[in-house]
């Protein structure tokens, strides 16, 4: 019957989902404004007039309500995030399915903001008033940072039985723990260095796959003379980044890369392979859209779905949005490195923290860690969401061609694994930030040149906290 209560604080309302029917969920426009939806079991009662039918449904929610709440659920989980587009919706649907399995309640706090920007500032706030979420998707460096504060939960206990430092790649091992205590549950690995090609507009205007930057030139050229648009682009400033991170890691390798930021050297910032990638990232202006505009990822991808646009740089949770959307991996898109990155996975890890409140949820929080961990949600879960499992040994048989590359890419462990800058792999908030907030100046207006951005960013520097 019921499935699990999903509670959009942005919005602020509650609903109460149909498990036999969530696609009307998304459809249904009156879940925009309705406070509490009660789903078909009204209409078996005799309805009168409107308002007895009304007063009915009023009725019947309290019930569902209460009985939601008394006996049906072990325990209860609010979990932020800040996913919301089809795909990662699924994701969701399907983590909160398998909870539901166990009798615990996953209750949705979503934030939606691409790269979880929003929900970010949303987590730190409720954190400091004092109404912390149970669970949120907290990635990367700040990960360690929270933990030093003794925000989040340690559950030592769930690694070392569930082994984790045997079946995680030794990287996301480490990134679960902070001081020695696990206090994360890896969910999945996401290769932001991918180039999506729209394969109808490439066959319709007989273009080969760009392999090289001389390759995209050329088919960028061939596109846009016949109208089409050859790269979607976002004026957002975290996806100009995941575009820029990825000329660096193209024109200077992994090395310089990791120099730059997450060393942040201020030698590398007047490096003239930086200079080339401001320069390179200038160039590429000319193939987006203009004016550009504020979109988000999944506007965009829906452009290149539609033909709108021929190629679109982003990670590989657009490859999820477009299976979802009908479009499969190697028909309907081809998904390939960025140019000179095909020897690199610029990763981005998706985790859980558990925040450690008074403890009254531990048995629940340890049990959705354990849950996200086991083979098999590893691999259906992965497949929704476009990532890769964060094991060494997954079961590999339903993975498509992207996540194949990705996964053995990613497997080889050393200088192939680059952290992303955009997604809080690589350095530290206020840094990311600063690094960022120069990159999108420099790219939105053309009057800041490569050397101003070169000085300012060495500049900026010397001030930003070294590792
Ligand atoms: C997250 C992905 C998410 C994407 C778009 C990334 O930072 O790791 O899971 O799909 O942002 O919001």
């Amino acid at each position: 019957m019921l499935i699990y209560l999903r509670n959009n604080i942005h919005l602020g309302y509650s609903l109460y989902r149909d498990k036999e029917d969530p696609e009307r969920f998304r459809k249904d426009p009156q879940v925009q404004t309705t406070n509490i939806r009660l789903l078909p079991y009204t209409k078996y009662l005799s309805p009168h007039s409107p308002r007895w039918r009304h007063a009915l449904r009023v009725v019947m929610g309290l019930i569902l309500l209460m009985v939601a709440s008394s006996s049906t659920w072990a325990d209860s989980l609010q979990v932020l995030h800040w996913w919301k587009s089809t795909s990662e919706h699924k994701a969701v649907d399907f983590l909160a399915g398998k909870l539901t399995q166990e009798n615990i309640l996953w209750r949705d706090a979503v934030i939606p903001s691409g790269s979880g920007i929003g929900a970010g500032i949303v987590l730190k706030s409720r954190v400091l008033s004092g109404n912390a979420p149970e669970v949120a998707q907290l990635n990367g460096v700040l990960i360690g940072e929270w933990a030093e504060l003794g925000l989040l939960l340690e559950f030592d206990a769930v690694g070392s039985v569930g082994k984790w430092d045997k079946i995680l790649f030794p990287s996301v091992w480490s990134l679960t723990q902070s001081k020695g205590h696990v206090v994360a549950a890896p969910l999945g690995i996401h290769r932001i260095n991918t180039l999506f090609v729209n394969r109808k507009l490439f066959k319709k205007y007989d273009l080969a796959l760009p392999e090289s930057w001389d390759d995209f030139e050329l088919a960028a050229k061939k596109l846009q003379q016949a109208g089409i648009i050859p790269l979607a682009q976002s004026s957002e400033p975290w996806q100009l980044a995941t575009l820029f991170e990825t000329l660096v890691l193209s024109e200077a390798g992994a090395g310089f890369y990791n120099d730059i930021f997450v060393k942040k050297e201020q030698s590398a910032f007047f490096d003239a392979r930086f200079g080339q990638a401001l320069k390179r990232f200038r160039s590429l202006k000319k193939w987006m859209p203009t004016p550009l505009q504020d979109r988000s990822w999944d506007e965009l991808a829906r452009q290149f779905a539609d033909g709108g646009a021929a190629m679109m740089v982003m990670g590989d949770w657009v490859k999820a949005e477009l299976n979802a959307w009908g479009l499969a991996t190697d028909v309907g898109f081809a998904c390939m490195a960025v140019p000179q990155t095909e020897n690199y996975h610029l990763y981005d890890i998706d985790t859980l923290v558990m925040l450690a409140g008074d403890g009254s949820h531990r048995a629940a929080q340890e049990r959705l860690a354990q849950l996200v961990l086991s083979p098999a949600v590893q691999v259906e879960y992965n497949q929704i969401k476009g990532s890769v499992p964060v094991l060494r040994n997954p079961d590999m048989s339903k993975m498509d061609s992207c996540a194949r590359t990705s996964w053995k890419l990613f497997a080889r462990g050393g200088s192939t694994q680059v952290p992303s800058l955009a997604h809080r792999m690589a350095t530290d908030e206020t840094s990311k930030d600063a690094i960022i907030a120069e990159i999108y100046r420099f790219f939105m207006d053309d009057q800041v040149t490569v050397n101003d951005t070169q000085r300012r960013l060495g500049a900026i520097a010397r001030s930003l906290k070294k590792i």
